[in-house]
């Protein structure tokens, strides 16, 4: 990248360099059974669901914050929250919100398939609208629902979080275009300004101490202070 003419593709300005990635992705455990068919349906499908290494990273914070109650938001094909709940002891409970029926169905099944129907809670609809009526006192939110509505759920998202929680948010720095004007593509330029409005708001909020992780796609780290 230290040609000055060399416009850098969206491919190849990955937030992480390539031979990077490839490395961890080598050294991390792959995923056997279930978890590994998901990741090759959401690779078949365009899914776009965790990648590997913040799923490490995931897991490793569940396991850290002890935690018993988790709210997701943006379920998918419910990759992420098997993720989860495969981290959390099994008296551990994971609400997971999704307003696309498809799936919702899709998740349904992959997460009985995955024996974890006692432990995650699929709420069908729009975040926006359930974050109003979700009772709260969550141990740990993941957001990764729509990314141009981060910051429209983020205060209700922060009171139903618990003082001493853990806000996730996934995807903050979007292919690298949030960091860099040069790689904003026309159409995603809404979505990369609410994001750094978004990342402003985390890391300035009076009640957060936040941590910018430029892994998979970038992911903040948000501890509610007591
Ligand atoms: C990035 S995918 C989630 C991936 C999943 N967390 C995983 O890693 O396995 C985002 C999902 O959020 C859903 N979504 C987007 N906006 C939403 C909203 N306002 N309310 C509920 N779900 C939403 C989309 O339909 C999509 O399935």
């Amino acid at each position: 990248m230290n040609n000055k003419n060399h416009q850098p593709s969206i491919e190849e300005e990955e937030i992480v360099q390539q031979h990077v990635k490839d490395y961890i992705k080598e050294l991390l455990p792959q995923h056997q059974g279930l978890l590994k068919e998901l990741e090759d349906y959401a690779a078949a499908h365009h899914v776009p669901i965790i990648q590997g290494e913040v799923a490490a990273l995931i897991q490793v914070l569940v396991k850290t914050s002890k935690a018993e109650k988790i709210l997701e938001i943006g379920t998918a094909i419910g990759y992420s929250a098997m993720i989860m709940a495969e981290a959390m002891e099994e008296e551990g409970r994971i609400v997971t919100l999704e307003r696309n029926e498809k799936m919702v169905a899709l998740a349904g099944e992959n997460i009985r398939r995955g024996g974890y129907e006692n432990q995650i809670q699929i709420i069908p609809g729009d975040a926006l609208e359930t974050l109003h009526f979700l009772p709260g006192d969550y141990d740990l939110i993941f957001m990764d629902g729509g990314k141009g509505h981060y910051r429209e759920m983020l205060d209700l998202a922060i009171s139903l979080l618990k003082p001493g929680g853990l806000l996730i948010s996934d995807n903050i720095l979007y292919k690298g275009m949030v960091s860099s004007e040069e790689l904003v593509q026309r159409r995603k330029r809404t979505i990369v300004h609410r994001m750094r409005e978004y990342l402003e708001y985390i890391t300035h909020h009076r009640e957060l101490t936040t941590s910018i992780i430029p892994i998979g796609d970038g992911v903040a780290l948000s501890y509610k202070k007591n």
